[in-house]
């Protein structure tokens, strides 16, 4: 387990924090992890981790760096802000907890947790603390999620009454996690694991919350990868808003990555980049309209836009905001994933059990295209909306 700190790119440089005539904030990792490290935001070497514990040393140049094997003595250190949990996921809720408890604002690796228990001692632990989360949801900073909150802010689609949303990676011997995260106590399953991202995707553009479901999942007859749980799922989701969806994932399939999403509205689609709308009466009928978007289309994180993510909450942390991709917002795609994992369980449709407040549809953030629609004035920052700075 390592404590380090380190700001290798020009967004996350300390010059561009010291002018903002503020102490910079002081973001520390549990463990060093490559998710970190491959997005830019933080400079680790794999040497500093688990197996190479020892006394602080400069890496990269960074005088202020020290190694812990107890988050105990972990969380004394002296000047933490931020603490990134990037840990296996049966780790999230403890070190959740621990951090929260003392007064550490938190990114949180997805998943948040394996089971409903967990999660809510989490939030309850965060909202006791009065810290501020961020959720490792940085699908809603790329191009691509943005152009469609764009578009749906705009009502370009009119009322959306179906929408889908798909991870489908294979997640083999080839990617780092795969030796934990096949164990159905460490990976939880192929949603938990992976295809939340798509859920939460889904979530993010339908502007309503789940109320039931219902869900299959298999594995290939042969289990090539070999997996304790099930690889691939499809569900079925009823939104409270009357709208309807599906979200499909899987972790063993042999192909390219693909994230597909699709918009259905009374006055137009959205597919992936491309969309069609009446607003456009002149448009060719057999053609969509495509906007040049940076796509999901890789599962390697470096094409990941967490810098979006980061400089977004450190802009709610100095400006007393509530991150949309808060702990308490973000439980719900998780009550929606067990409530999946129920309807898998009992063949049945099954109800979302929410327990968590704190659910925020995405008309209820005031984001910047939210906000550039209504005619406000845009933030400063334009990593708030996920933009280039
Ligand atoms: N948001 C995304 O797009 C994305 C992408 C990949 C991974 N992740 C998430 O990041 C987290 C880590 O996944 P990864 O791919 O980096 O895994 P990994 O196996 O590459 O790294 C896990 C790290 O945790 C350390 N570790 C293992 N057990 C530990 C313990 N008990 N205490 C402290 N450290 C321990 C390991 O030494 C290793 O450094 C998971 O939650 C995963 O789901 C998110």
């Amino acid at each position: 387990m390592i404590l380090e700190l380190a700001r290798t790119t020009e967004a996350w440089s300390p010059g561009r924090l010291r002018r903002s005539r503020r102490r910079p904030l002081t973001i520390h990792t549990i463990p060093p992890s490559w998710v970190e490290e491959e997005s830019g935001l933080l400079s680790f070497r794999p040497e500093c981790g688990r197996s190479a514990v020892g006394p602080p040393r400069a890496v990269d140049g960074l005088t202020d760096c020290a190694a812990f094997d107890d988050v105990g003595a972990f969380l004394k250190h002296p000047g933490i802000d931020i603490v990134s949990i990037c840990t296996p996921h049966p780790n999230h809720p403890a070190e959740t907890i621990a951090a929260a408890k003392a007064g550490r604002h938190l990114v949180i690796e997805k998943p948040l947790a394996l089971d409903r228990t967990s999660l809510r001692k989490m939030a309850a632990a965060v909202k006791a603390a009065g810290v501020s989360t961020s959720v490792c949801f940085e699908a809603r900073w790329i191009g691509l999620f943005k152009n469609i909150k764009a578009l749906l802010a705009r009502n370009a689609i009119g009322k959306v009454f179906y929408g889908e949303c798909s991870y489908f990676h294979g997640v083999g011997p080839w990617y780092g996690q795969w030796s934990w995260n096949i164990k159905k106590s460490m990976g939880g399953d192929a949603l938990l694991t992976a295809g939340i991202h798509a859920l939460d995707g889904l979530l993010w553009f339908m502007d309503s919350p789940v109320v039931e479901v219902s869900a299959f999942s298999n594995t290939s007859p042969d289990n090539p990868l070999q997996y304790e749980y099930d690889t691939n799922s499809v569900a079925i989701l009823k939104f409270a808003n009357g709208a309807i969806g599906k979200v499909a994932t899987s972790i063993e399939c042999r192909q390219p990555y693909l994230f597909p999403v699709l918009l259905q509205g009374d006055r137009g689609t959205i597919w992936n980049d491309q969309f069609s709308s009446l607003d456009f009466p002149g448009t060719a009928k057999d053609r969509w309209i495509t906007i040049p978007a940076a796509m999901l289309d890789s599962g390697d994180v470096k094409d990941h836009p967490y810098s979006g993510q980061m400089e977004y909450f450190l802009d709610c942390l100095r400006n007393s905001m509530t991150p949309h991709n808060d702990i308490f917002s973000c439980a719900h795609c998780h009550e929606v994933i067990f409530a999946i994992n129920d309807a898998i369980a009992s063949k049945k449709v099954a109800r979302v059990k929410e327990k968590i407040a704190g659910f925020r549809t995405a008309n209820e953030v005031t984001d910047c295209h939210v906000a550039a629609a209504r005619g406000a004035r845009p933030p400063q920052n334009n990593h708030a909306c996920g933009g280039t700075p």
